[in-house]
């Protein structure tokens, strides 16, 4: 392997201690701890092992964390009426439903009850148009993250071209905002992009969030491009009976090309997490009146 390893749970870390700090000096001036509220609907384990990870987070930041955990048949007038008491909440400065929602429940019609002033997940159309017209807005978390680490790799991101593999409303799409924010020269890429190898061959920043285990191989990587994958996919590991974790990218081809690499897991992860409390201590900020915490 010739590529740097880019070290996500550092990077994440790091952003943690930054917003612990803020969230003090944000209690020591208005009395109160910035707060977040998740939403679990249903007993899926990834979904609830995420949700639990993210409560223990909040905790760990010195944040308030509000923790609704509601049965599979929950209706969505339910669910709405409590996105509604959230809303009207002053301790609520964040409120993060998790996705996917049971079939029966309406995702759009949920995400659209959520006060854009504590839509810490980002995926409010309100927060999204300001994003894609150059606003302050709340940032999805997880191409927020992607974006901390390619900056952290190359500086400035000032005319590279970069090519994002997926177009979903909560990683692909933001991801293309945020990169054409930083002037890059943005390719997005989906299922039916003719000649996908070719397209991500020309490319110096590699963002994969398609879904799709190990799809995007080692020659199809630039030499010296940087590759970040958003893929977790759990796939059958050699033992009988066992799983294991990785990306969209056929990680050990890949390494072999790049000059850096974000590993499945312990890359991109970790930083969607601290993404999230960086919103919400930002959120808490801007709903008490106060600029913009310096330090995140
Ligand atoms: N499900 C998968 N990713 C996410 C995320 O970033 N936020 C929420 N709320 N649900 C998700």
């Amino acid at each position: 392997m010739t590529a740097r390893l880019i070290d996500g749970k550092a990077a994440a870390l790091d952003i943690r201690r930054r917003v612990a700090e803020v969230v003090a000096a944000f209690r020591t001036r208005t009395g109160r701890s910035p707060g977040l509220a998740t939403i679990l609907v249903g007993e899926d384990p990834a979904s609830a092992v995420y949700v639990r990870s993210k409560g223990k987070a909040t905790g760990e930041a010195g944040m308030e964390g509000f923790s609704h955990q509601l049965t599979e048949s929950t209706s969505e007038a339910q669910l709405l009426d409590l996105v509604e008491r959230l809303n009207a909440d002053d301790q609520v400065d964040g409120i993060l439903v998790q996705l996917p929602l049971p079939k029966h429940i309406d995702t759009d019609r949920v995400i659209a009850a959520i006060d854009p002033a504590k839509d810490v997940d980002g995926f409010h159309p309100v927060n999204a148009g300001r994003l894609a017209t150059g606003l302050d807005a709340l940032i999805p978390c997880t191409p927020f993250g992607c974006l901390h680490l390619l900056k952290q790799e190359l500086g400035s991101i000032a005319g590279k071209d970069a090519v994002v593999i997926g177009r979903s409303n909560i990683v692909g799409k933001p991801m293309a905002m945020l990169l054409i924010g930083e002037s890059a020269t943005v390719t997005i890429a989906h299922s039916k992009t003719r000649d996908l190898p070719d397209v991500v061959r020309r490319a110096d920043i590699v963002i994969a969030a398609v879904g799709r285990p190990e799809m995007v191989r080692g020659d199809w990587i630039k030499p010296g491009a940087v590759v970040i994958d958003v893929g977790i996919n759990r796939v059958p590991a050699a033992e009988d009976g066992k799983t294991r974790l990785v990306g969209d990218v056929a990680f050990d081809e890949a390494a072999k090309v790049a000059s850096a690499i974000t590993p499945v897991p312990g890359g991109v992860g970790p930083l969607t997490i601290a993404m999230l409390l960086r919103n919400t201590v930002v959120a808490a900020h801007r709903r008490s009146g106060l600029a913009d915490p310096q330090a995140l």
